[in-house]
């Protein structure tokens, strides 16, 4: 229980919705009707909204009186303000829309302001993330864990760029500090992912200069109970609110602090 929540119950609603969700996005994924422009290159589609709808559906059922932030809908305010579920639909929208298949569905959920939950769902690898604080984090239902990689020449980092394209400069400016300094920077196009990957090992670390709350919600509190660390890009406290990120498996905290904090 977490407050007057049952967490086991929550963890069951929040799996079952995000895989629901995920069959949606791998069903429909020659299916898509309708691409409309956010801005010049942010994108949403008919199926962004109906997988949204299919999750808030779920979570509002079974809780009805939760807070819900919804990347396509915003925030709904409940009766109870303790509990806020912060939802991406789908994650790497526009790897979706071009059949490339690193996306995913996200659901968190904090309780009084500190993530309690995450669950992420990745159709195309059929990769289902859980992560429960103080709980540790699964890979489909195995423990995972960060990398060991202790010297930043080493490590294979990610990163994501801004669709606010005068924000670009400086996330280049980090993608070519940063490349130079470790083995490889990837930039597959899914934040969450990317979180979740550094919780598994597969990557050693990952930042990203402007980022939003479902981005990071579920994909944080991965990375924490699977041994790793978060923080904002400077090495102050992480807010799932805050806008950036930086993670890593602790390890190389440190030296990717130090990196862009110089920048
Ligand atoms: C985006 C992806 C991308 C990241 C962007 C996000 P969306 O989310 O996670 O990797 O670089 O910052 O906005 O729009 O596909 O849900
Ligand atoms: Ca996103
Ligand atoms: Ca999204």
């Amino acid at each position: 229980m977490v407050g007057d929540l049952d967490l086991g119950r929550a963890r069951e609603v929040a799996v079952e919705a995000a895989c629901s969700a995920g069959g949606i996005l791998r069903r429909r994924m020659d299916s898509i009707r309708e691409i409309r422009h956010k801005s010049a290159v942010d994108i949403v589609t008919d199926v962004d909204l109906q997988s949204e709808q299919e999750i808030l559906s779920a979570l509002l059922k079974a809780f009805p009186t939760h807070t819900v932030l919804g990347e396509e809908g915003g925030a709904r305010l409940g009766s109870d303000a303790r509990y806020r579920w912060i939802v991406d639909p789908l994650d790497g929208t526009t790897n979706y829309a071009h059949g490339f298949p690193f996306f995913c569905v996200s659901i968190g959920l904090e309780v009084d302001g500190q993530m309690a939950l995450g669950v992420a769902y990745a159709p195309s690898l059929d990769e289902l993330f859980v992560a429960e604080a103080g709980h540790g984090a699964t890979v489909d239902d195995e423990p995972i864990h960060a990398s060991s990689t202790a010297d930043l020449s080493q490590a294979l980092l990610a990163t994501g760029f801004p669709y606010d394209r005068t924000e670009f400069p400086r996330a280049l400016r980090s993608f070519e500090v940063l490349s130079l300094r470790s083995q490889a920077v990837r930039r597959a196009g899914s934040a969450v992912l990317d979180l979740c990957y550094v919780a598994c090992g597969r990557l050693d670390g990952y930042w990203e200069h402007q980022v939003k709350p479902w981005d990071m919600a579920a994909g944080s509190l991965m990375v924490v109970e699977a041994g790793g660390a978060v923080s904002a890009t400077d090495g102050s406290p992480f807010s799932v609110d805050g806008g950036q990120v930086l993670a890593s498996n602790g390890l190389l905290h440190p030296a990717l602090t130090t990196t862009l904090a110089g920048l």
